[in-house]
């Protein structure tokens, strides 16, 4: 009996070693049909159990399905140890994430663009265009600015060279445009702008404005008030209200600078309007006679109005952004957000 029970051991330890060892799936599934296999070592033993005399037998039965519990134990971890080591082997790691892609999406600064363009449109503007490299005859001369106005100044204006310069404004479209064709005209004019401004939460040198002009016979101020205050409920909904202030440009006169209601406090007072309950928006005017008589319109027969925005402060303002520079940045950690 008892030599039957030390067989059994040291077979359990030959099985034990020769699994341990098996250094991959080959090997490891040798080991197992050598041991617990139907023609295995096990299996032979067991047929011997029964020459054993029935007081051993049980005892020695139990011994076996122990061994062969173990061993089958241990085969299966070690199998499952041998798949994991492949898969490094393989430099694959099928644990890892996935690698998203990302669609791209519109900048928000012309997704802002396409919604003025479109509530303009709805207002019977067409869409022109001038180049961002400009003359000083259109961005400066033709417009009625004096040669000796501080915004020709090098510290205002990028030059590329003498006379020619980065638009300042969008402003020289509204001369391109009347040079290339006769009244009626109505258009809006988005685009880049360009100053010599140090950056800061609130500048940035370059950014976007959208210049307006209506020029017809008989075109007044309150045709001008009317249109900017329905576009501004348009953008920010029906409550938004519109206030012109004085002011003076070269290029139109009667001159105003315009704001709207704070969109974040309704005009009750906040942090964003400085506590005036107005943010101020751009200029606009009645176009100057001086500038009609620049392009060839008669200036008694023909009356109009122009007016600019800054298309970043609407963005901001559009999507909650304190600081200009982030339009500008070109993180995508920004931009995926919009
Ligand atoms: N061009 C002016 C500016 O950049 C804005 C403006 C446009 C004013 C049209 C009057 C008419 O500040």
């Amino acid at each position: 009996m008892s030599e039957f029970i030390d067989l059994l051991n040291s077979i359990e330890r030959e099985a034990l070693s020769a699994i341990e060892k098996a250094a991959d799936k080959n090997s490891l599934e040798n080991a197992s049909n050598a041991f617990l296999g139907r023609k295995g070592r096990l299996a032979e033993l067991s047929r011997q159990l029964g020459t054993l005399d029935n007081e051993s037998r049980p005892k020695a039965g139990a011994r076996l399905n122990e061994i062969r519990k173990r061993l089958s134990d241990l085969a299966e971890t070690r199998a499952l140890q041998l798949a994991g080591s492949e898969k490094t082997f393989s430099g694959i790691d099928h644990t890892l994430p996935g690698r998203r892609s990302f669609v791209g999406r519109r900048h928000p600064l012309l997704q802002t663009v396409d919604l003025i363009v479109s509530i303009f449109r709805g207002m019977g503007f067409a869409v022109a265009a001038g180049p961002d490299i400009e003359t000083d005859f259109y961005n400066f001369d033709a417009l009625n600015t004096p040669e000796d106005h501080p915004s020709r100044d090098l510290s205002d204006t990028f030059y590329v060279e003498k006379g020619i310069l980065l638009r300042t404004h969008t402003s020289p479209v509204q001369i391109r445009t009347m040079q290339s064709q006769k009244p009626p005209v109505r258009i809006i004019a988005p685009g880049r702008c360009y100053r010599s401004d140090a950056p800061d939460a609130s500048h940035s040198p370059v950014f976007y404005q959208c210049e307006g002009l209506y020029v017809d016979e008989r075109v007044t101020f309150g045709d001008l008030k009317g249109v900017i205050i329905s576009f501004a409920r348009e953008l920010f909904g029906p409550d938004m209200n519109v206030r012109f202030r004085p002011h003076f440009f070269p290029f139109t006169e009667p001159s105003a600078e315009y704001d709207f209601s704070c969109v974040l406090c309704g005009g009750k007072g906040c942090r964003v309007c400085k506590y005036s309950g107005w943010l101020e928006i751009s200029g606009a005017g009645m176009v100057d006679p001086e500038v009609f008589k620049a392009v060839g319109y008669d200036p008694e027969k023909y009356t109009g109005y122009a007016f600019g925005m800054g298309v970043d402060r609407i963005t901001m303002l559009r999507f909650s952004i304190g600081d200009i520079r982030l339009l500008y940045d070109n993180d995508v950690r920004f931009l995926r957000q919009f």
